[in-house]
């Protein structure tokens, strides 16, 4: 590369497509490898038994009660997939505006944590810390009379959401609600109560995005929801810089995990953060990137199998250690099947 006089005499003096020519040397090169190691497995969950449900906008995805989940997790043991993450669907009935059935140690999550601890103790099992599933409002927070979210009397609700989860037997608690301060004030609740060895991966960069549109389909958050968004708490997606600030807060307050979401419209984020605090760094690959590709692969427009691989990889590349996606289970198929 140095000397220009070389490389005129010897035209081409680099034959980059050599390496490419033969599928054993495209190996040899390889930078980056996706494993099912790198996937985590977001489900939704019904009350009940018998009960499986479609979600229309998520072709594939449908929303299971805990029977009908223990074979979803069997075969992620099976696949080598580490983490099964639960989003429950809340009877409307159990909706109130402060969300308190998230602290019910009764409540459907907790019952399946412990459940699921029990039948595959060697499946990560991670739970969403926010509200909107179980507020009448759909928002993540309680609600001043501005309809203003009120940032700690939330979080006094998180951290008492977070450790009914941690006491069922969680590994993993991951706040997705974006309050300032909580990942510190669960890390506290957690080491008062001995909780120890709880996991916090931390949804720190979390953008105000219409990709999470089909997830509220599927948790039946967007009725409730309607027009409003949660732009007060959820970031500007104009913005990088602020997402290593709120990087930089959740590590200091203690999660073991931080979290870039949504993924693939983030990928600049996601290489931001791995690079400026090597720490272990996740992407979620959300409900409304997962409808896109779904829908185009369904339209015969790409080819499913190619485009799932691409996207997956793309995390990778950008710097992401694990992926939190809906194609997990079709993914570490495909991956053990060659
Ligand atoms: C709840 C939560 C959301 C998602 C994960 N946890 C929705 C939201 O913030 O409105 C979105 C996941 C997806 O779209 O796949 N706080």
């Amino acid at each position: 590369m140095k000397s220009q006089a070389n490389s005129l005499l010897h035209f081409p003096a680099h034959r980059p497509r050599r390496m490419r020519r033969d599928d054993w040397s495209r190996r040899l090169m390889q930078e980056n490898v996706l494993t099912a190691s790198n996937l985590i497995y977001p489900v939704f969950l019904l009350d009940g038994a018998h009960q499986s449900e479609s979600v229309t906008s998520m072709p594939g995805v449908n929303r299971l009660s805990l029977d009908l989940l223990f074979p979803v997790a069997e075969e992620c043991v099976a696949l080598g997939i580490p983490v099964l993450a639960l989003f429950p669907v809340i009877d409307a009935a159990l909706k109130t505006p402060d969300g308190k059935e998230a602290c019910n140690p009764n409540g459907l999550i907790p019952r399946a944590v412990a459940e699921l601890k029990k039948r595959f103790p060697e499946l990560g099992i991670m739970t969403d810390v926010a509200l909107d599933p179980y507020t009448s409002h759909g928002q993540d927070g309680v609600l001043d009379a501005d309809n203003r979210i009120l940032n700690d009397e939330t979080t006094a609700i998180l951290v008492a959401q977070a450790l009914t989860q941690a006491q069922a037997g969680v590994d993993i608690v991951a706040p997705s609600d974006m309050m300032d301060g909580r990942i510190q004030k669960i890390r506290e609740a957690l080491e008062q109560q001995n909780l120890i060895h709880t996991r916090i991966m931390a949804y720190s960069a979390k953008f105000a995005s219409a990709f999470y549109g089909p997830f509220r389909d599927a948790v039946g958050s967007a009725k409730n929801l309607g027009k409003a968004d949660k732009k007060t708490y959820q970031m500007d997606s104009a913005n990088t810089d602020e997402a290593l600030r709120e990087v930089a807060l959740d590590i200091n307050e203690g999660a073991d995990m931080v979290m870039v979401k949504p993924g693939m419209p983030y990928l600049d984020i996601v290489r931001r953060v791995k690079d400026a605090f090597e720490y272990p760094t996740y992407a979620y690959q959300v409900s409304g990137e997962y409808a896109m590709l779904k829908a185009a692969a369904l339209n015969g427009w790409l080819d499913h199998d190619s485009v799932m691989m691409e996207s997956l990889l793309a995390f990778k590349r950008a710097g992401a250690d694990g992926i939190l996606t809906y194609f997990a289970l079709e993914a570490a198929r495909l991956l053990k099947s060659k």
